[in-house]
């Protein structure tokens, strides 16, 4: 008898969760009985609870959120390039010999939000990142393999803004920029916000000449973590303002596609959650 399979979201905190809610959705258009449970365990009790998890509890992947998404690639014996790049994991997949395999799904989740689901074409666009941490880390290569003409980093400390440049590679296309200069570097068709201050509920007053016309702002938040960005993106005159609910969205659909090889379809479970949410 085959070992009944478990997955997971581990956070802290987690009952907030949207992801039990996305995978179950997910799992009924296929008629599966899913076992995805929240684990919300504390930093210094991470790594014992993964390996139980995944040792003695049937684990097969598990989802990875703040903050242990570090903790998360290093625990792992194989990343992906995504993961490596990023530095962080956001998925967690048990491989047929008991090793864990991390993931990071975000930044191509994020790309595919933006480019079909609100049909914006990144191929020439001027993007600024604001942030250089792992979330600004996990999305940044995929925006530059997406063609953007130029990816401005800025972040508030100059030497995180530069290392993520660095290791990026590409000159030409890739500058940083000091944060107090906001004011005056111009202007961006693009402008994401990977930055954690929503989350920790401080707003990161920004010029509104950062703003093109028909400039997109993103935020890799959704709800209230990305209320004040997005205020302030509608402020400005910014085209279009979306939250990440559409990433977290397309970061599961992988995950799951990776533990179970059926892709899900997004978009309504995409717009239900959106009709849910205020
Ligand atoms: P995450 O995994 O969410 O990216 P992180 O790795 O701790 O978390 O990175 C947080 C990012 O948000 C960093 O870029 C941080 O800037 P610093 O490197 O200068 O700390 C940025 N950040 C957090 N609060 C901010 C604020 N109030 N204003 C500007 N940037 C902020």
């Amino acid at each position: 008898m085959s070992h009944p399979q478990s997955f997971a979201v581990f956070g802290h905190p987690i009952s907030h969760s949207l992801s039990p809610h996305i995978h179950q959705a997910f799992a009924q258009q296929f008629g599966m009985a899913l076992d995805y449970r929240t684990i919300d365990v504390a930093p210094e009790a991470w790594v014992d609870a993964v390996r139980h998890f995944f040792q003695e509890e049937g684990g097969r992947g598990a989802n990875v959120t703040l903050p242990h998404k570090h903790a998360a690639f290093a625990l792992a014996d194989e990343r992906t390039q995504a993961a490596t790049r990023a530095g962080t994991a956001n998925v967690l997949t048990r491989l047929a010999d008991g090793r864990l395999a991390a993931h990071n799904t975000d930044g191509a989740a994020m790309v595919r939000d933006l480019t079909e689901r609100h049909d914006l074409d990144l191929r020439g666009h001027d993007a600024l990142l604001l942030g250089a941490g792992g979330a600004a880390r996990a999305v940044a290569w995929s925006l530059f393999e997406a063609g953007v003409q130029t990816l401005t980093i800025v972040n508030r400390s100059p030497e995180a803004a530069d290392a993520l440049a660095d290791a990026m590679g590409e000159p030409a296309r890739v500058h940083t920029r000091y944060w107090e200069d906001l004011g005056n570097i111009g202007s961006f068709d693009l402008i994401v916000n990977a930055t954690s201050a929503g989350t920790l509920d401080q707003s990161l007053s920004l010029p509104f000449s950062l703003i093109a016309s028909r400039a997109t702002c993103y935020d890799l938040g959704y709800a209230k973590a990305a209320f004040s960005f997005l205020a302030w993106a509608r402020a400005a005159g910014a085209r279009y303002a979306h939250d990440g609910l559409g990433m977290l969205v397309e970061q599961a659909a992988d995950a799951f596609e990776l533990w179970h090889g059926k892709r899900p379809d997004t978009e309504s479970v995409y717009q239900l959650l959106k009709a849910q949410s205020v």
